[in-house]
């Protein structure tokens, strides 16, 4: 009975055995699409392997478009024009894409997969987006949670950028992390600074980018990233300046001071700062001291929930009661958000309320 019954279970691994063989050498044969033909902007031809992302493709060919959240599908950077052969369009890219950008064919390239020649358009900017590598040369621990970081570029490499734009740092494996990912990061060092730039990274639990900055990363390290990208800089008008920032989102909003204290400015600016009790304050000082180098430049940093050993005797609650009063003429104000979703919809919308045109509100939302 017992060997009769041993007989049949080796019968039917052996049955399954040979199906899972048929299935491996079926899905080699199914997925093999061959080289396939990307056309970009009706000038120029790359032959890549068929059966990949789009984004990757171009990123294997050294055209690196933005991809805030690594490929996802959440952050909708990626979005570039098909004519021809993209398939069609995917559930997971349907809630991205505005009724306009469904009509002239815009699609997510980390969503369309290559499989057949396929006609693309994308902006001419995207071609001077780069990889680099660099050295850390400096990590300084600004908060319990909140990590400055100092890249040097390889020896007489430089980035040409504009403050306020973002990179995209690219990780490698560590602990059971077995791939690489990539992760949106502003630079919050000046333009004038080209031979290195500096990141402000927070650390998010369980987050695999944070966990490998605040983990892994130490001084010496070699590290690759991409960039620079984004359209979250300074507007070159004589408007007044609202900023707001929470978190790590003080980030580029440095980087643009930095490089005003350069070039120099007579806009009038305020700076609103968010954020929960002292212990998540940082570059106080180094915020303040602006007040003494631009002709009109005000910092308040704003607490939500101040513990009673802060002491705090400055403004209280969220930012959003405090801009009105600060706006002396909404059609003549830019405002420069930059934090996380939240605050950016709640903010926008007070300023919106308050009169600022929302072709007049630029932010990078780090959600
Ligand atoms: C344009 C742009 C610029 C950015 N600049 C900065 C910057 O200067 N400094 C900075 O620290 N971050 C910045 N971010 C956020 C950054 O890109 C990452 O999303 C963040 O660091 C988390 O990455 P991770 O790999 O550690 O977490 P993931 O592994 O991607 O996520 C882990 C979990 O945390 C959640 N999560 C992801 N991001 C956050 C978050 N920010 N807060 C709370 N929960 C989160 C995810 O939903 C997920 O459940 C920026 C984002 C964008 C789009
Ligand atoms: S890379 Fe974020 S949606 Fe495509």
């Amino acid at each position: 009975m017992i060997l009769v019954i041993l007989k049949d279970i080796a019968t039917l691994c052996s049955i399954s055995g040979v199906l899972a063989i048929i299935l491996v050498i079926a899905h080699r044969f199914l997925n093999d699409y061959g080289i396939v033909k990307i056309n970009i902007n009706g000038k120029k031809d790359i032959n890549v392997k068929g059966g990949n992302s789009l984004l990757s493709s171009l990123a294997d060919n050294k055209i690196f478009i933005p991809s805030a959240c690594g490929g996802r599908g959440t952050c909708g950077a990626c979005k570039c024009g098909i004519t021809k052969g993209g398939g069609p369009l995917l559930p997971t890219e349907r809630p991205l894409l505005t009724k306009e950008e469904l009509i002239t064919n815009t699609r997510l390239a980390c969503q369309v997969k290559v499989k057949s020649d396929i006609y693309i358009n994308i902006p001419e900017n995207i071609f001077n987006i780069r990889k680099f590598n660099s050295k850390i040369v400096e990590i300084i621990d600004y908060t319990y949670d909140i990590k400055g970081v100092t890249f040097k570029l390889d020896a007489g490499e430089k980035i040409d950028f504009k403050a306020g734009q973002y990179i995209q740092l690219i990780t490698q494996p560590y602990a059971k992390m077995r791939q690489s990912v990539s992760r949106a990061y502003s630079i919050s060092s000046k333009p004038e600074e080209d031979d290195r730039i500096q990141l402000i990274i927070r650390y998010v639990p369980e987050g695999i980018c944070t966990t490998w900055v605040h983990q892994q990363l130490k001084v010496g390290d070699e590290v690759s990233f991409t960039g620079p990208y984004g359209d979250f800089f300074l507007r070159d008008t004589d408007a007044d300046i609202l900023f707001v920032a929470g978190g790590s989102g003080k980030a580029p909003i440095k980087s643009i001071l930095d490089h005003l204290q350069v070039v120099g400015t007579q806009r009038r600016m305020t700076y609103f700062f968010g954020a929960r009790s002292k212990k998540d304050l940082y570059l106080t000082e180094e915020m303040k001291a602006f007040e003494s180098v631009f002709e009109y430049f005000r910092y308040e940093p704003v607490l939500s929930q101040p513990k009673a050993e802060d002491n705090w005797d400055g403004k209280t609650g969220y930012v959003m009661p405090f801009l009105k009063e600060t706006i002396r003429d909404p059609q003549n104000t830019e405002a420069y958000l930059c934090g996380s979703p939240g605050m950016i919809d709640a903010v926008s919308k007070a300023l919106i309320a308050a009169g600022i045109a929302k072709d007049k509100i630029y932010f990078d939302s780090f959600g």
